[in-house]
C-alpha cells in the first residue's frame, strides 16, 4: 500500500504548493496552518494555481476539482493521528519545527514518516527530538514545487534504508524526480546556489553591471530561466539572507557569507516580490512594474 494519507505543516508558498502536487497526484492531503486566515490563503493560493495549470490544458476542470476536494485544512496537529507522511513547511527556525515535530511525535503512531523541507537546517538535529530518528528524512521540494520537478531526499545519519526507499517511491508518484544526498548543509542545490546568488549581488555592489544586466547575461549566455537577483526576489530576500548566513555559519566560508546589500535590503523591508520592491519592483499581482 505504502504512503496513502500526507499530512502538511504549514500553508504558506512551499506548503501549499506541496499539498497541491500530492492531491494532483491523488494522496489524501490534510494541511495545518496557525489560524484560519493562513488555511484561507493557502486554499486560494491553489485555488489560483490549478486554475493556471488548467488554462495551460494540463489538467482538465474535472481533474483540478477533484484535487481541491482532496485537500482539507486544519488548525490542529491532532489532526494528523491517521497520516503515514508528514511533510513539515514552517517557518526556516529550529524551535519551532522542533515544537512541531514534538507533538507529531505524540500525535501520530510509530509507522508515520516525519519529513522536513528545510533548505538549510541539519535534518539530524531535528531527527534526533523525536522517537523516530530512523522514520526521519529531508524531502526538500523547489519554489514553485508544482513546476520543479525536483525533490531532494535527505537521509541523515539516523534514517533509516526503508525510509530513504518509501519516500523514493512517494516521490516516484507524485510525478517528480527524486535524487538521495547526505545531510550535509545545503544538500545539492542550494550548496551550489547561494554562492552563486551572493555572487550576484556582490557584483551588483561592485557596480560591475546593473541589476537588469547581470539577470539579462545569466538567462541568455545560461539559458537559465530567471537571472540571479531575478531568483532572489521570487523566492525571497529574507530567506536568501538567513540561508546565507545558516550556511556562513556551518562552514565558515566566505563564499556563503550574505553580502552587505542584502541585509541592508531585508531591513529596508525590500523583500522581493512578496512587499512589492527587491531589485526590482512589482505590482500586486507579483507583476514586475520596473
Ligand atoms: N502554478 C501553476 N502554474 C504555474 C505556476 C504556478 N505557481 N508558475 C508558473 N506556472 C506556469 C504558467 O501558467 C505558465 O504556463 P504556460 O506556459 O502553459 O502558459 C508557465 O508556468 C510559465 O510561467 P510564466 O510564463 O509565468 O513564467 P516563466 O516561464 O518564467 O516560468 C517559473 C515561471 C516556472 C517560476 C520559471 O521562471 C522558473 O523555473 N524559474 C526558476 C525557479 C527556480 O529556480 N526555483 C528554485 C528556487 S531555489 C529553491 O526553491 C530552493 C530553496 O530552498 C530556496
Amino acid at each position: 500500500m505504502g504512503i496513502q494519507k500526507v499530512g502538511i505543516v504549514g500553508f504558506g508558498a512551499m506548503g501549499s504548493g506541496i499539498a497541491q502536487v500530492c492531491a494532483v497526484a491523488g494522496f489524501d492531503v490534510l494541511v495545518r496552518d496557525v489560524e484560519q486566515r493562513f488555511v484561507d490563503r493557502g486554499n486560494e493560493r491553489i485555488a489560483a494555481s490549478l486554475a493556471r495549470v488548467v488554462k495551460s490544458g494540463k489538467l482538465t476542470e474535472a481533474e483540478a476539482t477533484a484535487a481541491r476536494g482532496r485537500v482539507k485544512g486544519t488548525l490542529a496537529l491532532a489532526d494528523f493521528g491517521d497520516r503515514d507522511l508528514i511533510i513539515e513547511a514552517v517557518v526556516e527556525v529550529l524551535d519551532a519545527k522542533k515544537e512541531v515535530f514534538g507533538e507529531l511525535d505524540r500525535v501520530c503512531g510509530p509507522a508515520t514518516i516525519f519529513a522536513s523541507n528545510t533548505s538549510s537546517l541539519t535534518i539530524v538535529e531535528m531527527a534526533a527530538t523525536t522517537k523516530r530518528p530512523d522514520r526521519f528524512a529531508g524531502l526538500h521540494f523547489f519554489n514553485p514545487p508544482v513546476m520543479m520537478p525536483l525533490v531532494e531526499i535527505v537521509k541523515a545519519i539516523t534514517t533509516s534504508d526503508a525510509t530513504i526507499e518509501a519516500l523514493r517511491d512517494f516521490v516516484q508518484r507524485l510525478g517528480h524526480t527524486g535524487v538521495v544526498c547526505t545531510d550535509s548543509t545545503g544538500f545539492i542545490v542550494n550548496r551550489l546556489l547561494v554562492p552563486y546568488l551572493n555572487s550576484a549581488v556582490r557584483m551588483l555592489e561592485l557596480g560591475v553591471a546593473s541589476a537588469e544586466e547581470i539577470d539579462q547575461a545569466v538567462k541568455l549566455g545560461l539559458r537559465h530561466p530567471m537571472g540571479p537577483l531575478e531568483l532572489i526576489d521570487y523566492t525571497g530576500v529574507d530567506i536568501n539572507y538567513h540561508v546565507a548566513n545558516v550556511f556562513f555559519e556551518e562552514f565558515k566560508d566566505p563564499t556563503m557569507a550574505p553580502p552587505p546589500l542584502l541585509r541592508r535590503m531585508m531591513l529596508a523591508g525590500h523583500l522581493g516580490v512578496k512587499t512589492g520592491k527587491g531589485f526590482y519592483e512589482y505590482d500586486e499581482k507579483g507583476k514586475r512594474k520596473t
